[in-house]
């Protein structure tokens, strides 16, 4: 696994993704307490769980080397939301998963495609797994069509206690390098 070597940042066309700190809070608690932005989740979060949404990043990014990472926008510096890779419980199976966030102000300017892309290089390029992964509540249009976006296809359809019906959509190492010829 990675060593985590400080402070990493990915630059895109408008982008920049670099790791959460606790500067973060009052943007990240606007969008993750926003009942629209949050509706395919059990619920919105409240401040403590905003808290520890930074905290989990920061010991991921210790243990891994890679977590959800704060998304700014280059031109201003304003942070509108995250996208990274987090390890999840897919269907009971730990793995690699592209995460994406962005504050409802910004959604469908292809901010979170800009950024998923991003964190899907980076992960072939820095990794070594041959699949990644994202998985959202069936209902979620906007989270699976960023998932085709980012080239993957649907894998798996399951019951999940949380979801109700979960969707796994995923590409391959193979599949990327096609993508990138
Ligand atoms: C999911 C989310 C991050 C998408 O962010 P976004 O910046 O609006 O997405 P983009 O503008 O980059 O769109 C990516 C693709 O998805 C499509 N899309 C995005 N939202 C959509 C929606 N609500 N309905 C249909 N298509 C949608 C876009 O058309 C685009 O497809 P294209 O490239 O083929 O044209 C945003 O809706 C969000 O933050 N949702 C709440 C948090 C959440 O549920 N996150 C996912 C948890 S699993």
């Amino acid at each position: 696994m990675l060593t985590h070597v400080g402070t990493k940042k990915i630059e895109t066309k408008r982008l920049l993704l670099r790791e959460y700190t606790f500067d973060d809070f009052n943007a990240l608690y606007e969008i993750m307490s926003d009942p629209e932005t949050m509706q395919h989740y059990p619920a919105p979060f409240d401040e403590d769980r905003t808290k520890r949404w930074i905290t989990w990043n920061l010991d991921n990014y210790e243990k891994y080397g890679f977590g959800l990472w704060a998304v700014v926008l280059k031109e201003t510096n304003e942070f509108i939301g995250d996208c990274g890779i987090t390890i999840q419980n897919i269907d009971g199976e730990m793995l690699p998963e592209i995460g994406y966030h962005i504050h409802k102000k910004y959604w469908r300017r292809g901010f979170a495609k800009e950024a998923a892309r991003a964190v899907r290089d980076w992960a072939f390029q820095n990794t070594q797994y041959d699949t990644i992964y994202s998985y959202m509540k069936y209902t979620n249009v906007g989270s699976y069509s960023t998932a085709i976006a980012n080239g993957m296809r649907k894998v798996k359809e399951y019951d999940d206690p949380k979801n109700t019906i979960s969707y796994a959509y995923a590409i391959t190492r193979s599949e990327w390098k096609d993508i990138k010829k």
